[in-house]
């Protein structure tokens, strides 16, 4: 079997278009949509990220602002940002690009959003919501895995999913979004002893640990679908993911390609959360002014 290639870049676009009439809509009640970027640093994949979300909200007609910050910026002056955003009307997600440098407190930050303009989901209000299966801003990269397997028609309830990794960015929302579908969910991770016993047997395998060539053909089941969300920049400069692509895509039913799957549809579900977020924010002043 030759995998049907998951392109990601094509269902962004098709998902943007989408975006755009919504965007659009807004505008004609007076709401345009803003997202909020803090950047503190100078990591150079993260300049390159933060540079990227801007871009795509002009894309799709949004506002976005980026505020940069040096690395030895005191947390005190990122959270007096935070609050000032938290209160400003134009702004309808705040997102604070990650790692933060080592002396500051990613909780304390991330808590000090808004949960209604936390469009990354990162905020332990929205983690609870994900847990109980209501959360109005489910974390980007495992929203745009999902959006990826629902426009495929690939099917996910009673389907054998196994997660490989942990991290509250993408293993550990990963897990419960596919759980709330009905999956049945193993998670491993890095340390995972045999990791082929578990993924032999899986329908749909997502890897993200950022190990190049973690994945291998013999570790696949026939037919299975294979998400990469593993980004890792090997010794020759060329990007790869965690899946031996060229062997695993002979065997696999569906397989994303690094770059071009699962990477796109992150920024896409950025988005699509900042446009949720606008949309109820335009919701709730409607509903004040009604009963005012
Ligand atoms: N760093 C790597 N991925 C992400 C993400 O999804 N959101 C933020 N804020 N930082 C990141």
């Amino acid at each position: 079997m030759t995998a049907t290639i998951i392109d990601g870049r094509a269902v962004s676009e098709t998902m943007r278009t989408k975006m755009r009439s919504r965007v659009e809509s807004l505008g004609l009640r007076g709401v345009r949509p803003g997202l909020a970027v803090i950047l503190v640093g100078e990591d150079a994949a993260s300049q390159v990220y933060v540079r990227n979300k801007a871009k795509a909200c002009g894309d799709v007609g949004m506002h976005s602002e980026v505020f940069r910050y040096d690395q030895s910026t005191a947390e005190a002056l990122v959270l007096a940002k935070i609050a000032e955003l938290n209160n400003d009307p134009r702004i309808h997600g705040i997102l604070v690009q990650l790692p933060l440098p080592a002396h500051i407190d990613n909780k304390k930050v991330l808590e000090a959003i808004s949960p209604d303009k936390d469009v990354d989901g990162f905020h332990v209000h929205n983690v609870g919501s994900l847990v109980t299966g209501e959360s109005d801003f489910p974390p980007c990269t495992p929203h745009g895995v999902m959006a990826l397997l629902d426009h495929y028609g690939i099917p996910i309830e009673g389907c054998n999913a196994v997660v490989i990794g942990r991290s509250n960015i993408v293993g550990k929302p990963m897990a419960l979004m596919l759980l709330a579908r009905s999956a049945t969910v193993t998670i491993c991770t890095s340390k995972t002893r045999d990791l082929s016993l578990f993924t032999k047997t899986a329908d749909i395998v997502v890897a993200a640990v950022g190990k190049p060539g973690l994945v291998t053909a013999d570790m696949i089941k026939e037919g299975a679908a294979v998400i990469d969300v593993g980004m890792n920049r090997l010794p020759s400069g060329k990007l790869a993911g965690d899946v031996d692509f060229e062997n695993v895509r002979e065997k696999a039913g569906y397989i994303t390609p690094v770059p071009g799957g699962v990477g796109p549809m992150t920024i896409t579900m950025l988005l699509a959360n900042t446009l949720k977020a606008a949309e109820l924010a335009a919701e709730a002043a409607l509903q004040e002014r009604a009963s005012a």
